[in-house]
């Protein structure tokens, strides 16, 4: 095995975090290139997230991802932001510039986007997409996603003027739009991408009946074992095409190792073996 130079530990803080399938896929990542990366979980309470990150780099950390709940805590602890991490109000990724100097930023929006594009196929230029959900899992994905310019992006909560603060502050992107569910457009949409926590608890917003086409490709941002509510409820309505986060989430974490060592790991291998477990 070669050494990579530099700092070789790398942490993922969250809370909780024990579920986390990160290290399962840094470790594959690391041994596509003989390096040697040691990629630990640390489960941090809100309270002293900030005092860990400085410890944690103090102490010659050479990276870390952050996610729930503390990806808004880490966009500002960071002496810089990358401009979609300062859209996003959100950092999962922190770059060690030297011990004092850390860079932040959000990689989970362009692992949606590979994801679809190069992964499943889809195209999102010119395409109609429609986001459920108005919280920080939307706004971590809003730029990349406008940035494909697509046709149309209509964001639908449960709570409407969440949606339609969300559309405002990214009109300046694109063609947004926002509602509550109810008044979304009845006609299949292209995208359908949930971005609710209510999959977490099984649950599934209640989008009107013709929204969900046999061509409409859905995907939950959320992931675990087997199908999640929402890939079942497209798949009920006639969704050939029902996807759940797995490859968003290798492809972030490539994202993060490229920033980190310099060079993008395959994912193909990688979803194929979490696909396995
Ligand atoms: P996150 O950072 O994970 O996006 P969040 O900011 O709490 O977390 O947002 C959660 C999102 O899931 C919100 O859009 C929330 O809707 P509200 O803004 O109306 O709260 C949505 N959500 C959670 N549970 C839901 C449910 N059972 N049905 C529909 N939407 C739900």
């Amino acid at each position: 095995m070669t050494s990579i130079s530099g700092p070789t530990r790398f942490v993922l803080f969250g809370h909780p975090v024990s579920h986390s399938w990160s290290p399962f896929i840094h470790g594959m990542f690391a041994r596509q290139f003989d390096h040697v990366v040691d990629y630990k979980i640390q489960d941090i309470e809100a309270g002293s997230f900030r005092q860990s990150v400085i410890n944690f780099f103090v102490e010659g950390g050479g990276g870390a991802n952050v996610t729930l709940p503390h990806k808004p805590a880490a966009a500002e602890i960071v002496n810089e932001l990358s401009a979609r991490a300062e859209r996003a109000r959100a950092v999962n990724t922190i770059v060690r510039r030297s011990a004092t100097e850390l860079y932040g930023e959000n990689t989970d929006g362009i692992g949606l986007v590979t994801d679809l594009a190069r992964n499943l196929g889809v195209t999102i230029g010119g395409s109609r997409l429609l986001i459920l959900g108005a919280g920080g899992a939307t706004r971590g994905v809003l730029t990349p996603l406008l940035e494909q310019e697509p046709r149309e992006v209509r964001i639908a909560n449960r709570t409407p003027e969440r949606a339609h603060q969300l559309a405002e502050e990214f009109s300046d992107l694109g063609e947004v739009s926002a509602s509550g569910f109810a008044e979304i457009d009845d006609r299949p949409w292209d995208v359908v991408i949930n971005a609710t926590a209510a999959s977490l608890a099984g649950e599934v917003p209640e989008l009107p009946p013709r929204a969900v086409g046999r061509e409409t490709v859905c995907y939950d941002m959320a992931y675990g074992r087997g199908e999640t509510a929402f890939m079942r409820w497209a798949a009920e309505r006639g969704s050939k095409r029902a996807y759940k986060g797995w490859g968003m989430l290798v492809e972030q974490a490539a994202e993060s190792y490229l920033l980190w060592h310099g060079v993008r790991p395959e994912t193909r291998t990688v979803m194929g073996a979490l696909d396995r477990l």
